[in-house]
């Protein structure tokens, strides 16, 4: 265990506004600062940091807790992961007495084991049976240096050649389970996940490999296959060749749609490419990319579904605030076809023709129109004029009002004054759909971190409202302990705070949320850091408390009574009697 005092400097190390600075841009308003939570899809800010509190919590999804959740969530660590992350930033030295980290331990495995599979299959794929893997990709235009740069490998047609190889190295089957590189049959033996395929590390920014892709060179199974999530890796997070791309001196990121893409675009000079991993784009690595590029140009497949995912990814993309354009391929297929056929100079005019996201819409509405008939172009006008509502940023907005009215010769006023009631319209459904979020949100029956909420709200009110009082006043736990026995609470969720926030006072701990951070989940750390800031709106006194507590025990007796309702006639005797006693 770490000593509360560590954890106080660190924190006090750490200051929250400047480590959330890092990922989200906020901005001051009154005492605390609000901004787009990073850990959900959202375009109003309803992200906030306390800073009086040294917290963080967001109103949209719930994540919440102090600095060390923050961390943790953002970059994907554990606890004890989070807090050397913090010291480093620091520059503290994390006493060495460690707690028990067998979490952190297992990823340090896996991560030996990743790297001992991934020069295995490499040495496949150099080995003379490897020989029809490596003739595979020279086949498909690869040069050998490209196949060493990005370490590809080889999984031979076997059910245990990795398997074998690695536990001869020692790595344990729950190790080779961990890292999903094992499969387990009906009977429970384990087997190569990876089997006659070429294989693709995937490497994160520290150089660790964390997963792989395989493509098969045979008929069974599916084309491509990849890790799934293990304790080093999320799919949702990470993407292919972010090891090179970090690097790049360009401002744009190009994003393809897979393995291959990718290869072919470095191979060609455009180490400035990225992919995802066998899923579509999600929030976590748009803003990864943000992270490292001050734009991003969409490379997709040029067929129906490259086009369906490329207007999904424009839609992710504004959400995070990055700018988009789009490569349209013409003559092939992808960009490896493309490069393969046409060469890197061509590809290179076609990075710099891309279109923004805003021609592209415009164009792709013009598509669907005939614009040889006056009904089809009035269509594609309102088509254009609801798509430019959407707009939150009206300079932008404003000239491309004066490029269609242009276009189409009508008059801007016109066009402008359509525009402005579609987007009054836009902007009133959104305030009610908020409204109607905050509702669900209340009390949700698929609240999985109080699953009895939604069931005993007022219950749940009145234990919520008592803890909140509890955080700020600590020096009224004495006497709300003798009037509110833990037995009391009806929802198992709440009770477990009390308890532990009566374990904190009887240690003479400072009442902190990092105090819950070790034995709560990130969500549950969001659920109480909710509780924190919620005094802060409202000021309750111990008689408003009281008056909670009396209400929280009418409840009680009332939930009793459902239990009792529902008992079997044994249950009921056996309840009596425990009575009696
Ligand atoms: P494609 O089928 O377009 O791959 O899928 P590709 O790179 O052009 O394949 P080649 O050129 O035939 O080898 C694009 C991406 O979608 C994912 C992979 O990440 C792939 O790189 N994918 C595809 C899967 O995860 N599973 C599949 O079965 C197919
Ligand atoms: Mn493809």
């Amino acid at each position: 265990m770490l000593s509360d005092l560590f954890i106080q400097e660190l924190k006090y190390a750490n200051n929250i506004e400047d480590v959330v600075s890092a990922y989200v841009n906020l901005k001051r308003r009154g005492k605390n600062l609000t901004g787009l939570c990073p850990f959900h899809s959202e375009k109003t800010p309803s992200f906030t940091v306390f800073p009086d509190g040294q917290s963080f919590y967001c109103f949209g999804c719930g994540a919440g807790g102090d600095v060390i959740t923050f961390i943790k969530r953002a970059e994907n660590l554990e606890y004890m992961e989070a807090v050397r992350f913090l010291a480093q930033r620091a520059g503290m030295q994390v006493p060495e007495d460690q707690t028990d980290d067998r979490a952190g331990r297992l990823k340090a495995r896996v991560l030996e084991l990743n790297r001992a599979a991934a020069r295995h299959f490499y040495g496949n794929l150099m080995s003379s049976a490897g020989k029809y893997g490596l003739d595979y990709l020279l086949g498909r235009g690869l040069r050998i240096e490209t196949i060493k740069h990005f370490g590809l490998g080889l999984a031979f047609e076997s059910w245990d050649n990795l398997l074998s190889a690695m536990r001869q190295k020692g790595f344990t089957a729950e190790e080779l389970d961990a890292a999903n590189l094992a499969a387990r049959g009906k009977n429970g033996r384990q087997y190569d996940q990876f089997r006659n395929r070429i294989i693709f590390p995937i490497i994160d920014v520290r150089g660790n490999v964390i997963a792989f892709g395989g493509r098969n060179l045979g008929e069974k199974g599916p084309k491509y296959l990849n890790s799934a999530d293990t304790p080093v890796f999320k799919k949702s997070r990470n993407l292919f060749a972010l090891n090179f791309a970090k690097n790049t001196k360009e401002e744009a990121f190009i994003l393809g749609e897979g393995y291959m893409d990718v290869i072919a675009m470095h191979a060609a000079g455009f180490s400035n490419a990225v992919a995802t991993l066998g899923t579509s784009l999600t929030a976590e690595q748009a803003r990864l990319i943000a992270h490292y590029a001050k734009e991003v140009v969409i490379a997709y497949d040029s067929d129906g579904a490259g086009q369906t995912a490329t207007r999904r990814a424009i839609e992710i993309f504004s959400q995070v605030g990055l700018p988009t354009r789009v490569l349209t391929v013409t003559g092939a297929k992808d960009p490896d076809e493309f490069i393969k056929k046409y060469g890197s100079a061509r590809f290179k005019i076609l990075l710099e023709k891309s279109a923004n996201s805003t021609e592209y819409a415009l164009n792709r509405l013009r598509e669907q129109h005939n614009m040889s008939t006056a009904d089809g172009r009035v269509a594609y006008l309102n088509a254009a004029a609801k798509y430019l509502a959407g707009f939150d940023n009206l300079i932008e907005r404003d000239i491309y009002v004066s490029k269609l009215s242009e276009e189409a010769g009508v008059s801007r006023m016109a066009l402008l004054e359509t525009i402005n009631n579609l987007a009054k319209k836009r902007e009133k459904s959104e305030k009610r759909k908020q409204e109607r979020d905050l509702k669900v949100e209340m009390f949700d029956p698929r609240d999985k971190i109080n699953p009895q909420r939604a069931k005993y709200p007022k219950a749940a009110l009145c234990e919520e409202k008592i803890l909140s009082f509890l955080f700020s006043h600590p020096d009224h736990i004495r006497v709300v302990r003798q009037e509110l026995n833990e037995d009391t609470f009806v929802t198992d969720f709440n009770r477990k705070v009390y308890k532990r926030t009566l374990e904190a006072f009887d240690q003479h701990k400072d009442l902190d949320i990092a105090y819950f951070g070790e034995d709560f989940t990130d969500e549950e750390m969001g659920r109480i850091t909710r509780m924190f800031v919620g005094q802060s709106e409202m000021a309750y006194t111990l008689e408003d408390v009281r008056s909670y507590i009396a209400a929280l025990k009418e409840q009680k007796g009332k939930v009793s009574y459902d239990d009792i309702k529902q008992m079997s006639p044994q249950q009921l005797q056996e309840y009596l009697m425990q009575r009696k006693k």
